[in-house]
């Protein structure tokens, strides 16, 4: 089945004393999405971006912020996150003992809800929220880093969640490790956003990394 995948550039490989002119710089290179990883040293070992810079770089593109949060605990946050100019709030699974309180929380707040998987959480984690879901994103790294190497045994379970949305009207998003090598398989195994950071931002030529990324996704092989 072929539909349009969205490129969303994660901002965690821009140049954070730049991020304003960063996130204008992918703007206009025509991604989809902007994609804010953040990292509170605890549920993952990196610490990046708090909802001040949220709303800091709001300002600087009306395309849609896809904040993904690896932090816990989360529900504390996520009205500081929708209040800052959040589009969609996607948490993790392994982050809190009530996700279906969190997801509640973020469509409450007027949010687009995701919920994301690392790569050990079996899809049957998701089956009983997805009618509050608006994004399933599938880590294809181990959260808390960018520039890992994307493990291709995801690709299975990327297949199995899409079955698991059926003709519901929610994302399959891949995060980590993705390039234009592996995107075609990513969109073969049903994805239809894919967040890339390194493969975005090298060399400083954005809009022929996102082009380059959109052929590779629109081949799905
Ligand atoms: C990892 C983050 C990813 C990461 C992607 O925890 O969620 O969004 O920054 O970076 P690359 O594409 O370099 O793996
Ligand atoms: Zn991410």
């Amino acid at each position: 089945m072929t539909r349009d995948t969205l490129i969303a550039p994660s901002i965690l490989s821009a140049d954070f004393a730049r991020l304003g002119e960063e996130v204008r710089a992918i703007d206009a290179a025509g991604c989809d999405w902007v994609h804010v990883d953040v990292m509170d040293g605890h549920f993952v070992p990196n610490i990046s971006i708090g909802p001040g810079v949220v709303q800091a770089i709001r300002p600087h593109t009306k395309k849609p912020l896809d904040v993904h949060l690896m932090i816990a605990p989360v529900d504390p946050y996520i009205e500081a996150f929708a209040n800052a100019g959040s589009d969609i709030i996607t948490v993790h699974v392994e982050a809190g003992p009530h996700l279906d309180r969190s997801l509640q929380l973020i469509r409450g707040l007027g949010k687009k809800a995701g919920v994301s998987i690392a790569p050990q959480t079996p899809e049957s984690a998701l089956a009983y929220v997805l009618d509050r879901l608006d994004l399933i994103l599938v880590m294809t790294v181990n959260p808390g880093f960018g520039g890992q190497a994307f493990i291709p045994a995801m690709l299975a379970k990327i297949e199995r969640v899409r079955a698991m949305i059926g003709s519901r009207q929610i994302h399959l998003q891949v995060d980590g490790g993705v390039t234009p090598d592996n995107a075609g398989k990513c969109t073969a195994a049903g994805a239809d956003v894919l967040v890339a950071g390194s493969a975005a931002f090298k060399g400083g030529k954005y809009a022929e990394n996102i082009a380059a990324l959109r052929a590779a996704a629109a081949k799905q092989a």
